[in-house]
């Protein structure tokens, strides 16, 4: 058994306590994934710990720059691979690169997890498998890569108002078929794309979280004040307000669009 195992005592009755003090923690954490971000060493804010305690199978994260989006949904992606054997949890951003920085959190958080009964068999830049056979594996955004996967438990899109509506489309029927989670986590980027669609008109379907710079206990306001001087109006409205500001490069607004139509009309998106 696990405590036998590591600690080397040979004494029967103090082995079986610590054996059941680990599986009451276990299963304890298996329904709360608060209690594995505690075992990394993370007190969760407030939103992060309602998104870790969150059972809605889509989730939308619309969160400022540094708000801790990616910390915290690495934590998901790691508790679903420890306590849900053989799941597959598959890591989506417009980039490998950005792909891989998630995955960094995940590899790191589970770094520091001591004496893990779940033991990381094979691990590589891009994907993590587990001695339970869970999966965790990091995607470039590009809709050929992510087609040869069935069966995802969580898909987590990061930078998801980046993401193309294609790989979108791509990645929902996947979800129909498993039941599985879908978590987008993202910056807002316009008044455009599926993540802003979602946001907007996808209604109780999804658990929606709004967390702005002010609303983060590590974003000082002082700085968010030189910050604001720094970039302009427009960039903080988006990056640190999470608001769903006009491009730059759009000659007209999308309320002027929206406006310049028939209400019968077909919505812009997926019309
Ligand atoms: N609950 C927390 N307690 C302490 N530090 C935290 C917490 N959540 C996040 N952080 C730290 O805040 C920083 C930003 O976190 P993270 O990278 O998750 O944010 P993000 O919203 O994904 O940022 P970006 O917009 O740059 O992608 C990191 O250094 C992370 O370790
Ligand atoms: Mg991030």
């Amino acid at each position: 058994m696990f405590y036998e195992k590591h600690s080397g005592s040979s004494n029967p009755l103090l082995i079986q306590a610590a054996n059941n003090l680990v599986a009451r923690r276990r299963a304890a954490e298996s329904n709360d994934a608060v209690m594995l971000a505690a075992r990394v060493g993370i007190t969760p804010d407030a939103w992060q710990a309602d998104v870790l305690r969150s059972t809605e199978r889509q989730v939308a994260l619309l969160c400022s720059r540094q708000a801790g989006k990616s910390t915290v949904t690495s934590l998901l992606a790691l508790h679903e691979a420890l306590h849900r054997p053989r799941a597959l949890v598959l890591l989506l951003s417009p980039s490998l690169r950005q792909s891989q920085e998630l995955f960094l959190k995940v590899k790191q958080a589970y770094g520091v997890l001591g004496g893990e009964q779940i033991q990381a068999r094979e691990e590589s830049a891009l994907r993590m498998q587990f001695s339970n056979d869970a999966r965790i594996v990091a995607l470039p955004g590009t809709e050929a890569t992510i087609r040869g996967y069935s069966g995802v438990d969580l898909l987590i899109i990061d930078e998801a108002s980046r993401v193309s509506d294609e790989l979108y489309q791509a990645v929902r029927p996947m979800l129909a078929v498993s039941g599985g989670r879908i978590v987008l986590l993202t910056t807002p980027f316009g008044k455009r794309g599926f993540f802003h669609h979602e946001w907007t008109e996808g209604g109780d379907e999804w658990r929606k979280v709004k967390i702005t710079a002010h609303d983060c206990p590590r974003i000082s306001p002082a700085w968010l004040e030189s910050e604001r001087k720094r970039i302009g109006d427009w960039w903080f409205r988006q990056e640190y307000l999470c608001e769903f500001v006009e491009n730059t490069d759009q000659v007209f607004s999308y309320d002027d669009i929206r406006r310049a139509l028939d209400p019968d009309v077909k919505p812009l998106f997926g019309g």
